[in-house]
């Protein structure tokens, strides 16, 4: 297995790698399910800040590793949408954080963790209209999270694909790829927790 992957292009590898959780935490978010309501959309984006909140932290204290870096912080967003959807700022401040991050010990393993949280936004474009149909929250009212990125959504992913393949290299793609697992793991780990996902 090792042999068959070594000499692919990390994203190829990301991909492959990847596939299956995408697809367990795309079934199990509620999105798109018919018990979603306003409470339980709370809720998701109460699970997301308190992945993002910590994870973003941590983020924030390591060099930039790329020139669209400050571009990129979406917690800002998910607080805006908090407080949009009714919470106070006592309320947001009592939000539980996931303690169990991945790890970031090499700019490797941040951008497998990038690939993540960058990918996520691709979602979020077709679950911001989701949203809006089924519960009437728009942008400017409790969903700026989903598009987070807005008209750059595209031009952003490509500019990250951009760093990634600058950064492909046999010696450690295997953190990247591992590190992307991590990601998905922690995080669909933390939303269980948050009693926001379907069994
Ligand atoms: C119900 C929830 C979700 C839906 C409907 C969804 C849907 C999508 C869609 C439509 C794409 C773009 C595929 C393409 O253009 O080829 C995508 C890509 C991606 N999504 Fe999701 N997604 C969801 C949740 C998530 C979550 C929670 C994460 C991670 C935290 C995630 C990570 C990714 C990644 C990494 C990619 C990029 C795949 C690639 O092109 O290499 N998604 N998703």
């Amino acid at each position: 297995m090792l042999v068959a992957t070594h000499g692919q292009p990390v994203l190829q590898r990301l991909r492959e790698a990847t596939g299956q959780s995408h697809k367990s935490l795309e079934d199990r978010l509620p999105f798109m399910r018919a018990e979603l309501d306003r409470g339980l959309y709370v809720r998701l984006i109460q699970a997301y800040y308190g992945f993002y909140q910590p994870l973003e932290r941590v983020i924030a204290e390591l060099p930039a590793d790329s020139p669209t870096a400050h571009q990129r912080f979406k917690v800002p967003a998910l607080l805006r949408d908090l407080t949009a959807l009714g919470m106070s700022q006592a309320q947001i401040d009592a939000l539980p954080f996931c303690v169990e991050l991945p790890s970031l010990r090499s700019p490797h393993r941040l951008l497998g963790t990038r690939y993540v949280i960058e990918g996520a936004t691709l979602g979020g474009q077709v679950l911001r209209r989701v949203i809006k149909d089924k519960l009437g929250i728009e942008a400017d009212c409790g969903a700026e999270f989903l598009d987070v990125y807005g008209r750059s959504t595209g031009p952003l992913w490509k500019a990250f694909l951009t760093d990634l393949a600058q950064a492909d290299d046999p010696a450690h793609n295997d953190q990247v790829v591992d590190a992307a697992c991590e990601t998905f793991r922690c995080f669909e780990q933390w939303l269980d927790k948050a009693q926001v996902l379907s069994a």
